[in-house]
């Protein structure tokens, strides 16, 4: 057993009813960005993502397809677990709700809390939205009477299902969101749960939790009466504490205790309302953290989804964005988390333009260069630093403690900004020192001023490393870094080896995507 603090992460499950989008791209990379995080900051991490491949939506687009639901699904799980490899997502556990490990303790729970009195059979009628997976109520839907988000009315649907008393545990809930308000995060969505609450108590209705099998057999049979599946939320759920091997497991209890949900808001319901019910009845603690996300906008302001049509390809974006880790960066730097972002081509070459090519890049290659060109290439590596060292320290030290705190809370926009400020000054510095006037001075402050950049950029790197990992790689092999998993609060903690540089790429070329485009 490691002793280092654990810290467990999980992206949504996504349904396979489409291909991954930059949607669930974003959230995954988020995820991605955390879990390096915190593995560079010493803790022992599992992340957690998958698919969620039950259900009437899964059953629809199979038939669409003309193949059956197992044969559909193995192919578009496989397809996110492609596009999550081609993107380079570390994750530790791919989980799919059709592995058997999954549906045997989702069986176990199911009965566990039938057996303890809080699911019975009743009738209920409903408007139900596939899109959704789950009944709307009349003050869900637009002035249409459709989805806001599907755009497509709910169908009215009457029929015998299991319910779970989800009343009884509200006020139980409610008391444990009060006593822990930061539980669920931005605040904004705190509120909207317990806002929620209130309805959902003025309504008195449970929650249904099976499908008749006479209209849907993809699904996990109820332990209890076998001619019921599952509700697809129910049985999807339970992947978080399936995935680490159920209550009872080692696993489980190394890891619930620190586990963050990353959702966007489409789905704060289910995991801010439903999911800590469940998890009471079932007499387990309730996650640590809930974090909610809004949306990516695609054209015409809407939320990019598959099924309206507006969603980017992640992978081929990475590749016009120039490498993943310009798309990653983007997408971390643009959205507020919390807050939609508008997603565009044209905000993608700014963004990476103006803080990778011109800001961080430019840097870089300015400081090789002129090391290449007054030095041969040459780095001493053990010159006592510059004094513009001092400056650098100063900023870096000042600043490295609001970096973590916006970056554990996923306020990555905000850390981000930091990091360019101190990259912004080592710029500022070149400018102020003009080392090419110094190179004709033959200026014995040049091969330190040089040096002490070099050793400043570094260490901006380590900061940048979660987010930006391959280019992070590449550039510490260049300048041979090895002792990767820290965070230096001073440039005297980075020691330049002793090298002749020959060649190296520039690691942050300029992006002209739009022109590509045309
Ligand atoms: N299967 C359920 C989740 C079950 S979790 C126990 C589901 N799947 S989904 O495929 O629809 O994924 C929804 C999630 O994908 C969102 O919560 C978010 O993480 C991500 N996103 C999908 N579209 C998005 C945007 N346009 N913008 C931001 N995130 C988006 O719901």
């Amino acid at each position: 057993m490691s002793d280092k603090q654990p810290y467990y992460i999980t992206t949504p499950i996504y349904y396979v009813n489409g291909l991954p989008h930059i949607g669930h791209t974003y959230t995954t990379i988020v995820c991605d960005a955390m879990a390096r995080y915190q593995r560079q900051s010493g803790k022992n991490v599992y992340f957690l993502t998958g698919t969620d491949e039950h259900g009437d939506k899964i059953v629809q687009a199979a038939e669409k397809e003309g193949k059956t639901p197992r044969e559909y699904v193995d192919g578009i799980s496989g397809a996110f677990r492609n596009t999550w490899d081609s993107l380079e997502i570390d994750y530790d556990q791919f989980i799919r709700t059709t592995d058997t490990e999954h549906k045997k303790i989702v069986g176990e729970i199911l009965q566990k809390i039938f057996d303890q009195g809080d699911i019975y059979l009743s009738e209920y009628e409903g408007l139900y939205c596939v899109g959704c997976e789950r009944y709307l109520t009349e003050k869900e839907l637009n002035e249409d009477g459709q989805c806001p988000d599907h755009k497509t009315k709910p169908e009215v649907i009457k029929e015998e299902n299991y319910f779970f008393k989800l009343q009884k545990y509200l006020p139980q809930l409610e008391k444990q969101l009060q006593e822990n308000p930061e539980v669920v995060r931005p605040k904004q969505y705190y509120n909207e749960v317990l806002g929620t609450i209130q309805e959902l108590k003025k309504t008195k209705e449970d929650l249904s939790i099976s499908r008749p099998k006479s209209r849907l057999d993809w699904g996990i049979e109820l332990p209890f009466d076998n001619r019921f599946v599952t509700y697809v939320w129910f049985d999807a759920l339970l992947n978080y504490i399936s995935a680490i091997g159920g209550p009872e497991s080692e696993n489980f209890k190394t890891y619930w205790p620190h586990s963050t949900h990353v959702i966007a808001k489409d789905i704060l319901k289910p995991h801010g309302i439903f999911w800590p019910s469940m998890l009471l009845a079932a007499g387990i603690p309730n996650y640590q953290k809930l974090m909610v996300h809004g949306y990516w906008l695609g054209w015409g302001e809407a939320k990019m989804s598959k099924s309206l049509g507006n969603a980017a390809d992640p992978v081929e974006l990475a590749e016009k964005a120039g490498g993943i880790d310009l798309l990653r960066y983007f997408l971390l730097r643009e959205m507020a988390f919390g807050s939609d972002s508008k997603f565009s081509e044209v905000a993608i070459e700014h963004r990476v333009n103006i803080d990778l090519a011109n800001g961080l890049g430019n840097l870089l290659q300015r400081t090789l260069s002129m090391i290449k060109k007054y030095f041969e290439g040459e780095i001493v590596g053990n010159l006592a630093d510059h004094e513009c060292a001092n400056q650098i320290n100063e900023i870096i030290d000042s600043k490295a403690d609001g970096f973590h705190e916006n970056f554990a809370s996923f306020k990555f926009h905000m850390a981000y900004e930091t990091v360019f400020e101190w990259i912004g000054l080592q710029n500022q510095i070149i400018e102020e020192n003009k080392p090419w006037a110094m190179a004709k001075e033959n200026s014995p402050d040049l091969r330190p001023l040089l040096e002490t950049l070099l050793k400043g950029i570094l260490t901006a790197l380590f900061y940048l490393q979660p987010v930006l990992p391959e280019r992070s790689k590449k550039i510490f092999d260049l300048l041979q870094q090895t002792d990767l998993d820290r965070f230096p609060r001073n440039i005297s903690e980075i020691q330049l080896p002793s090298i002749k540089l020959e060649e190296w790429p520039i690691y942050f070329p300029r992006l002209s995507l739009v022109e590509k485009e045309k």
